[in-house]
């Protein structure tokens, strides 16, 4: 983090923000916003006008809650997502690494310059976003040699993750994968984890994504009110052993104090502070300091010619400020994120020469914007039209805010779809396996009284979902049920191809083993398939309990099937002798 800038602190008599209400901000999932009391009620919190400095009033953006969070990614590792805390749906669905495919397929037009083309993404956390993107590329982009996805993040214990993903050896293997450590505080040339090679400038325009990760990153935040600008400092909790080692947020407090329009004296953070000069009046608005220093660190590790494609929650131009102290949402004690506003993004790129294309519903909890930085003789208009209708296309028209309506609202009550409705959200979504899994009992009932061209129609769907999985190492039931629905629909071998990994584990997914050991006996495989039936039995005698639940099984069976492979095995054995 670059050293704290000198803070002018004038404790003003004018006017200071009103007493602010609480609003509850749509974003990441679970919304527990700081400003809550013990019982999760909203407190309505005032931000003071400072009439003497509190001494534990901090620049939001050295408030040790960033430290905390960062601590939190690096120590947790994948396990951030497989556990559940962090959410992570609407930034690594298929329909958001088609739609950015299609966005790089528009940039790298081939007007843009020789490659090899790169993509740098920030942030990567669990891989799953980078594993979608690479299918998508690998569909568009033939040449292996064109293109390299380097998946970045500041924490390695996520990197190593990566690195031993199954699923991502095959792009390791073939060069088109790497893995680096990148944070905004790393200066200095990137370093490529596999290869051991630095990436340098190059003459090709990159691709950077940051996903979720500019709602993690330091911020200030300031009022203006008639021309004046006022810097909201959080007073935080003094640091005791106690909340050291279980850092539990206090309900926080700001403090406004008047400062001057030069306030980071750095012409391109006061560029975008002056912004703001002429309001919008008494609003939080937030400024992403961080995002910005790294966003212009990455101008001078990548090159000029930059890309970068944001989805995350925020607002941008004309939706600017909070009503109120700004939201910090808080996803466990030590992990926190805030909105980011890419209004103030966007103002740095077009001081840069380049251009924003956003779309950002109000309200939407997930806003997606592309920063064209190409200032470059190839930033000709051919490639800025191509990614203007890219853009317009996967977003604009399309909205998907409206299909993660549809999806929210089918997983939450799948039986109110016909099975025709949902083998066509399952399609709108890119075969999205989240809402596969989470409709999985209507599209078994359905199969099983589905006509032959439907029955063929879902049987391709939960081929292209399971191509689409990736595992985080939570306990995700996708291998059972798509094997479940293989062996409905007459196809053994397959579902015991998909069902081996899950039933080897680890941990061991008793589950799976019998399912396994069905399908294994369904080929002839008696030996294998009583290993498993029987191994599963050993393991959880009642096994077949979620099975049952989801209608995979009409009731329990598997002592019944283990005994009559035992019995079957016995005689084959009698006939050889
Ligand atoms: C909310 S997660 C998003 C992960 C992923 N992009 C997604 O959408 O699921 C934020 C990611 O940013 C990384 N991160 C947070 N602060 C960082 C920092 N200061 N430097 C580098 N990476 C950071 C974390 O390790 C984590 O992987």
């Amino acid at each position: 983090m670059p050293p704290q800038q000198a803070l002018p602190v004038k404790p003003d008599a004018g006017p200071g923000a009103d007493a602010c209400c609480h609003r509850e901000v749509a974003g990441k999932r679970p919304r527990q916003p700081y400003r809550t009391t013990q019982d999760g009620s909203p407190r309505v919190q005032a931000m003071t006008q400072a009439g003497g400095a509190d001494p534990s009033a901090v620049r939001l953006s050295q408030s040790r809650l960033w430290l905390e969070t960062q601590s939190y990614y690096a120590e947790q590792g994948h396990q951030a997502w497989a556990s559940g805390a962090i959410p992570f749906y609407l930034t690594n669905t298929p329909y958001l690494a088609a739609a950015y495919a299609e966005l790089i397929a528009a940039w790298w037009h081939p007007a843009a310059g020789p490659g090899p083309y790169r993509i740098l993404e920030l942030g990567a956390g669990s891989g799953r976003f980078a594993y979608l993107l690479l299918q998508e590329l690998a569909a568009r982009f033939t040449s292996p040699t064109a293109w390299c996805y380097i998946a970045s993040d500041g924490s390695q214990r996520t990197l190593d993750f990566l690195r031993a993903h199954p699923q991502l050896a095959p792009q390791f293997a073939a060069g088109q994968l790497e893995l680096a450590r990148t944070s905004p505080d790393r200066t200095g040339p990137i370093e490529l984890q596999i290869s051991g090679q630095m990436l340098a400038p190059g003459p090709a325009p990159v691709v950077v994504i940051a996903n979720y990760v500019f709602d993690s990153l330091p911020q200030d935040c300031f009022v203006v009110r008639d021309g004046r600008l006022y810097e909201c400092l959080l007073v935080e909790a003094p640091l005791t052993t106690a909340n050291r080692q279980a850092p539990t947020p206090l309900p926080p407090r700001f403090e406004l104090h008047q400062v001057a329009w030069n306030y980071y004296q750095d012409a391109d953070l006061d560029l975008v502070l002056g912004r703001y000069r002429n309001g919008p009046d008494n609003r939080a608005i937030l400024l992403p300091c961080m995002a910005l220093r790294w966003l212009r660190q990455l101008r001078t590790q990548l090159g000029e010619r930059l890309l970068l494609l944001v989805a995350d929650k925020g607002y941008g131009e004309g939706q600017v400020g909070e009503v109120g102290a700004p939201t910090i949402e808080q996803h466990t004690p030590a992990c926190a994120s805030m909105m980011v506003n890419f209004d103030a993004i966007g103002t740095y790129v077009a001081a840069a020469g380049g251009t924003t294309l956003a779309w950002l519903p109000p309200a939407a909890p997930l806003g997606t914007v592309a920063y064209a930085l190409d200032a470059g003789p190839h930033g000709d208009d051919r490639r800025r039209e191509g990614l203007r209708q890219a853009f317009a296309n996967a977003f604009i028209r399309r909205a998907p805010m409206d299909l993660f309506a549809l999806v929210e609202q089918a997983s939450r009550n799948p039986l109110a779809l016909s099975l025709p409705a949902l083998i066509g959200l399952l399609r709108l979504t890119r075969y999205d396996p989240t809402l596969f899994s989470n409709c999985f009992t209507t599209l078994l009932q359905g199969a099983r009284q589905a006509p032959a061209v439907m029955r063929r129609d879902l049987l391709d769907c939960v081929r292209e979902v399971w191509q689409r999985f990736y595992p985080i190492g939570a306990n995700e039931p996708l291998a059972v049920q798509c094997g479940a629905l293989l062996l409905e629909f007459g196809a053994p071998a397959e579902a015991a191809a998909i069902l081996a990994d899950a039933a080897a584990g680890p941990p061991p997914n008793p589950p799976a083993m019998f399912l396994l050991g069905r399908c294994l006996a369904a080929v002839g495989d008696k030996r294998a398939a009583h290993k498993h039936i029987a191994g599963a039995l050993a393991i959880e005698p009642a096994c077949e309990d979620y099975l049952c639940a989801v209608g995979i099984l009409p009731h329990r069976m598997a002592q019944e099937e283990a005994a009559q492979l035992g019995w079957e095995i016995a005689l084959d054995g009698l006939d050889r002798a």
